[in-house]
């Protein structure tokens, strides 16, 4: 298997270590390399998996919009995501498709079965790969420019709010989709009257325990921090690759461990 991920700046990325563990441990030789890719070499990576050079890619910030072009076909997920984070050979066609949102719902099927009201923290890429992937339209995004969290609710369906109006407490389960809380300093949102047992996510894995998660768990709610989307989606990405259905608990430590 000749695996890689394709960004920039990509120094950092933890996928490598990820996939090189799930590797070993599925008894599959190869490798997963991380690219740090110009624009312009975009078109000749994907040949190059054309050509059986590779046999998949994720591809992160800042292509993966750009990538599409490439691509022969892209599956629903990235369709109505708008971005593809995984490239898989079919029938020597190569299909794009978006793992980030199921990659998340099932880092938090542990712990709701969807059926309460989720509320969405920003309305850009990130909450929109999260928003198609759902399983339920008792959605709510809230967000700082409003005007964005209609589009996207409109998009799919679901309503909006704004920050002066949110009712935290009226959630069983809230996503934390926005930049906020990288500088581990700031949370979007006060969780001001938040219910004991609300499970709260936070996209943010660096640093592991965001101001956001913090306060959360300090309010007794069953918080999952960014290394769950980041373990889910990189476990579906490697069973589209291999076939193979990776050991999450042993990625996630692993990615634990890095980070703390
Ligand atoms: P991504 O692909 O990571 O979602 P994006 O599409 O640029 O990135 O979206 C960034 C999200 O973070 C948006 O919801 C943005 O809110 P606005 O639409 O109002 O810009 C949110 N965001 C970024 N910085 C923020 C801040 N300081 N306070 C509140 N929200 C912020």
């Amino acid at each position: 298997m000749n695996l890689a991920i394709i960004g920039h700046p990509i120094a950092h990325s933890l996928s490598p270590k990820l996939h090189e563990q799930w590797l070993r441990a599925s008894g599959l030789f190869g490798r997963y390399e991380a690219i740090d890719a110009a624009p312009d070499e975009l078109s000749t990576l994907i040949e190059a998996m054309r050509d059986g050079g590779w046999d998949g890619f994720n591809v992160t910030i800042p292509y993966k919009e750009a990538v599409i072009r490439y691509l022969d076909e892209l599956d629903d997920a990235a369709k109505l995501a708008g971005a593809v984070n995984t490239v898989y050979k079919r029938d020597g066609q190569l299909i794009g498709t978006n793992t980030d949102g199921a990659g998340l719902v099932q880092a938090l099927m542990p712990f709701t079965d969807f059926t309460g009201r989720v509320l969405i923290v920003g309305a850009g890429g990130a909450a929109r790969g999260i928003v198609q992937a759902l399983p339920t339209r008792n959605v709510t995004i809230v967000n700082r420019t409003v005007e964005r969290a209609k589009v996207l609710a409109d998009t799919f369906g679901v309503a909006y709010t704004t920050f002066d109006e949110v009712d935290i407490s009226r959630y069983d389960v809230v996503i934390q989709t926005t930049s906020v809380g990288m500088d581990n300093q700031s949370t979007p949102l006060s969780l001001e009257g938040l219910r004991q047992n609300t499970v709260v996510c936070d996209i943010i894995y660096r640093p592991l325990i965001t101001p956001m998660i913090r306060e959360a768990e300090h309010r007794g709610a069953v918080v999952v921090t960014g290394v769950g989307m980041f373990v889910g989606q990189g476990a579906l990405s490697f069973e589209k690759w291999t076939g193979v259905k990776p050991d999450e608990t042993i990625g996630k430590k692993l990615i634990e461990g890095l980070l703390e």
